[in-house]
């Protein structure tokens, strides 16, 4: 089943500290950002890459991806402040029923997952990716305990986030007249509240890569699929 993806790839990656814009740091020779864009340049199923970057950045990220097959279903618009700004500006580029919003820093997503995240939101309007929370949480005021959440019930929210577009359009337009800033956009649509928004379980490896050490697992990951995958 169709669909056109949203990639915020505007932000500055403060907390990697590289002092340039994280997804330029290149695992196996290649920046991050080509490494998310390929999964989706090589899914047939995807009909639109909307990239969303820094006007400063247009040029890099267009010399980047200069004479790639995909560049013909790649499109670039201008980013926000935030995050959800990016997201919003995004969703002026798309014009099919389904829509993803996929991390730029998340090089690591699959295939079956983003296939069971359109075939839910098809369904159900909404669906996330998620994986189970592996360590106890605890709630803390003034770092004294207060309470164990039962781990049972909780995940860790990743991206893909898949929705069917009018209802993704709906929740921005209400998060933008209320002035609501959410960390994505599933809560904007939890907010609104009128349709359920469904888990499927990703894996770990689809981690968001945000601090140095996660430069790490990203090199480990790459290197256990080169292995696995010849
Ligand atoms: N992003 C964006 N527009 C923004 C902020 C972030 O498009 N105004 C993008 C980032 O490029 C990244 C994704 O959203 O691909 C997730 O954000 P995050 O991991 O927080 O990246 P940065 O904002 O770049 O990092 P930091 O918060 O450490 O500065
Ligand atoms: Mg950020």
């Amino acid at each position: 089943m169709e669909y056109e993806v949203i990639i915020p790839a505007a932000g500055s990656g403060t907390r990697m500290g590289a002092g340039k814009n994280k997804l330029f740091i290149e695992l196996n020779g290649r920046p991050i950002i080509l490494h998310t864009l390929d999964v989706f340049a090589a899914d047939r199923d995807c009909s639109k890459m909307i990239a969303v970057i820094q006007p400063k950045e247009e040029k890099i990220f267009k010399e980047m991806t200069a004479g790639r097959e995909y560049e013909g279903k790649l499109e670039f618009v201008y980013g926000g402040a935030e995050r959800q700004h990016s997201v919003y500006n995004g969703l002026t580029a798309v014009s099919g029923e389904i829509v993803l919003v996929h991390d730029g820093a998340r090089p690591f997503i699959r295939r079956p997952v983003i296939r069971q995240l359109v075939r839910e939101a098809a369904r159900s309007g909404a669906a996330i990716a998620a994986v189970p929370v592996k360590d106890t949480i605890k709630k803390a005021v003034r770092q004294e305990v207060v309470e164990t959440i039962d781990r049972s019930s909780l995940w860790q929210i990743q991206t893909p986030q898949a929705f069917r577009l009018s209802i993704l359009q709906k929740a921005h337009e209400w998060a933008k007249a209320e002035d609501y800033l959410g960390t994505d956009e599933a809560s904007l649509v939890e907010k609104m509240g009128d349709i359920p928004v469904k888990i499927i379980e990703s894996d770990y490896d689809n981690m968001k890569i945000t601090t140095p050490e996660d430069l790490y697992f990203a090199r480990a990951v790459l290197e256990k699929r080169t292995h696995l995958n010849g």
